[in-house]
């Protein structure tokens, strides 16, 4: 059971066409919602096209498995009519192997396949794939043609500005090189291999691959705010942005960035009964999608709503316990009635009362205990 759809103060509506994807898929928004391993499966892809990303990517999955069937491969894809388009992303190096995975995505019915060549992780690289690719503009384009001949969805790549800062191809090779093989869009995410999810976004870089090839131009990395798309959008010069970790437990950022990025004044934030309604949704999408052991991939999810309020990291303690969804369920009537008595002192100035559960506990001296490591659980995966 899914419950209803979230509060009217996350709502967003669309405007006309920014531009299509290979001629075929509209953008109005101009805010994509990045692939994430772990992170971006259905519930999250719907809850962020909902609040406005024209387009959200599932977590990459190898071709090679994919085109011999495999089971867990193709779990990973699972998609729905609502979350449509729905833009999967596959990850190799070999040019066949990836032209039969494309040719079997656009069996699957997706309206477009994504190319990884950005995954920093050791075992993928020494696959010669991922950001391998960065090292190997020939093989960028030896792969996006193979893609593009087995299938007529377009196809899409998502790479980064370059393998390292010195001695290899520039952004702008790289680029071209997809362009070259027939890509109809290619997401930046300006940081080199090295960095991997972490450092500067290198704007110039992005600004001058979008000057060199006349496809769209997504620009991603480290974008938290609608302020922070507005500068990537002002030093880049491309066509929509990407949001990876700054939506995490903030699906309404894309409404934040479709809103400055169309021109439209911006929504004020939404409220805790509007937040905590998404929250059950996201629950109960992982447990409609996975069953129980969606619960265990929930504990993620919710410490990152939980973050935002005193003793969220003690709800995070007690979420990460939870095995099972009438246990996961409590825990969020508990959260929303703490997060109502927060908003009540809030608004008559008093200090927000400890949740029930800390009462008489030694550890409620402290609301916001420092977590180290918090949200990179998975940071090595892309
Ligand atoms: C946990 C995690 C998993 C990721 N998985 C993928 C992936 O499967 N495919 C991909 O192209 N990028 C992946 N990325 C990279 C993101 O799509 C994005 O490029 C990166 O996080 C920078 O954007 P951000 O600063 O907005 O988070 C991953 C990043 C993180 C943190």
């Amino acid at each position: 059971m899914t419950p209803a759809a979230a509060a009217p103060d996350l709502a967003y509506e669309a405007l006309g066409e920014a531009f299509r994807i290979g001629g075929r898929i509209p953008i109005r928004n101009r805010v994509f919602a990045a692939p994430m391993c772990g992170a971006s499966k259905l519930p999250y892809r719907r809850l962020a096209r909902r609040h406005g990303a024209d387009i959200a990517y599932t977590e990459m999955v190898k071709a090679y498995p994919l085109v011999r069937d495999d089971r867990k491969t193709k779990e990973l894809l699972v998609t729905a009519p609502d979350e449509a388009p729905c833009g999967p992303q596959i990850c190799g190096g070999d040019p066949d192997t990836m032209g039969r995975a494309a040719a079997v995505l656009e069996a699957m019915g997706f309206p477009l396949v994504d190319i990884n060549m950005g995954c920093p992780v050791k075992r993928v690289v020494n696959e010669g794939a991922g950001a391998a690719l960065l090292k190997d503009p020939a093989k960028i384009e030896a792969v996006v043609r193979a893609c593009v001949q087995a299938a007529t969805v377009p196809v899409t790549v998502k790479l980064r500005s370059g393998w390292s800062h010195q001695g290899h191809a520039d952004a702008v090779t790289l680029v071209r090189a997809a362009e070259q093989g027939g890509a109809a869009l290619v997401c930046i995410h300006g940081r080199v291999r090295s960095q991997h999810h972490e450092g500067d976004v290198d704007f110039d870089a992005i600004a001058r691959a979008k000057q060199a090839v006349s496809i769209p131009i997504v620009a991603n990395g480290g974008i938290e705010s609608a302020e922070d798309a507005l500068v990537m959008v002002r030093e880049t010069g491309c066509d929509a942005v990407m949001i990876g970790r700054g939506a995490y437990g903030r699906p309404w950022l894309f409404r934040d960035v479709a809103r400055a990025l169309t021109g439209r004044p911006p929504l004020p934030p939404p409220g805790w009964e509007g937040i905590c309604d998404v929250m059950e949704e996201h629950l109960e999408g992982m447990l409609d999608l996975l069953g129980v052991v969606g619960v265990r991939l929930y504990r993620k999810y919710a410490s990152w709503y939980f973050r935002d309020l005193p003793w969220g990291a003690h709800f995070r303690d007690r979420a990460y316990r939870a095995s099972e969804p009438e246990v996961m369920r409590a825990l969020l009537r508990d959260w929303r009635e703490h997060a109502r008595a927060c908003e009540a002192a809030a608004a008559t100035g008093e200090r927000p009362p400890v949740p029930a559960f800390l009462v008489g506990d030694p550890r409620a001296a402290d609301p916001f205990p420092a977590r180290p490591g918090d949200d990179d659980e998975d940071g090595t995966c892309e």
